[in-house]
């Protein structure tokens, strides 16, 4: 049966989330604006989105998150400001940000989950396959995974997850994939998933990372979906729905990513990022790594 594939030209950034493993620096802030060197995680993630072709751009934002509105947006006293001291360069990292596109926001109203989180993106993705990235999840601009996903998620007309290989002592913080090879791919069929499984009960050590390419029907299942772990409308718990479902939009696949990732959502994870992509810089990355063999010793 051959059938119709759109293309993929909508990402989705959820970050309505509390971050409160982040406290109190996320009281009045959102932890998507915490400085990765010295710009907002949020920013990096979307001009992933944007070199990936991804123009058309959705935010879920909700209470105490207008600083991410913000930061996409002109400023222009500021602007006159740098403009009038002649400091170009400060004023093109300031242009920037208000110039990667269009973005459109949805207030999520409740933060009742990331599935809840993405089935507030309905009405504007309409029936078309969309990307999500979530907003404290980086993938180093060196290394490819979007497009893999996009490709992946046009050749089987199902929905597509992102997986890393983790110690299995770790698996308890991710979602789990058990998977089984798909022969002359380079990508896996998922069979099941499972939402932060104790060590001794995780059906794999693959675990879920911030980048998902869905089939629209996922809303549907996201209609029907009881909240889960936590009290939250588990995405988890619709790709498992997914996962098993036949017909349209049934089937989940996924890319295992080997490339460079960095977490920002916790603080620990959020030091060893800032710390790693400030020693890739070309200004001060020599400098700072020299200051840390010091430290060190
Ligand atoms: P997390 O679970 O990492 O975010 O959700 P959180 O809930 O903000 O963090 P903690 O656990 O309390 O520290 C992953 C992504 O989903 C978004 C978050 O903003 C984050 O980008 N999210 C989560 C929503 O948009 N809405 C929600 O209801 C939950």
């Amino acid at each position: 049966m051959s059938m119709l594939r759109k293309t993929v030209r909508k990402a989705v950034i959820p970050a309505a989330g509390l971050g409160t493993r982040f406290l109190p620096a996320t009281k009045a802030m959102p932890k998507e604006m915490l400085p990765v060197v010295d710009a907002p995680a949020i920013q990096y993630v979307v001009e992933e989105a944007v070199s990936a072709n991804l123009t058309d751009i959705l935010m879920i934002t909700g209470r105490s998150k207008r600083a991410l509105e913000d930061h996409f947006d002109g400023a222009p006293a500021l602007e006159r400001t740098l403009e009038l001291k002649g400091d170009q360069t400060r004023l093109d990292a300031v242009q920037y940000s208000s110039g990667l596109g269009p973005i459109h926001y949805v207030r999520q109203g409740e933060p009742k989950g990331l599935g809840h989180a993405v089935l507030c993106a309905r009405q504007h993705v309409g029936d078309e396959p969309f990307a999500v990235l979530l907003g404290d999840d980086l993938i180093d601009e060196r290394d490819e995974l979007l497009t893999t996903m996009m490709r992946v998620q046009a050749e089987t007309g199902g929905s597509v997850i992102a997986l890393i290989e983790v110690e299995p002592s770790q698996i308890s913080a991710y979602g789990c994939a058990d998977v089984v090879s798909v022969e002359g791919e380079n990508y896996v069929r998922v069979n099941s998933l499972v939402e932060k499984p104790d060590a001794n009960e995780a059906p794999s050590n693959l675990a879920i990372i911030g980048r998902y390419v869905l089939h629209p029907s996922v809303f549907e299942v996201l209609e029907n979906t009881e909240p889960g772990r936590g009290g939250e409308i588990q995405l988890t718990d619709a790709l498992q729905t997914l996962a098993t479902a036949d017909g349209v939009g049934g089937g989940v696949y996924g890319v295992v990513f080997r490339g460079r990732r960095y977490d920002t959502g916790d603080k620990l994870s959020y030091l060893k990022a800032v710390i790693t992509l400030a020693s890739d810089r070309a200004e001060f990355g020599e400098d700072l790594k020299n200051w840390m063999k010091g430290f060190l010793a």
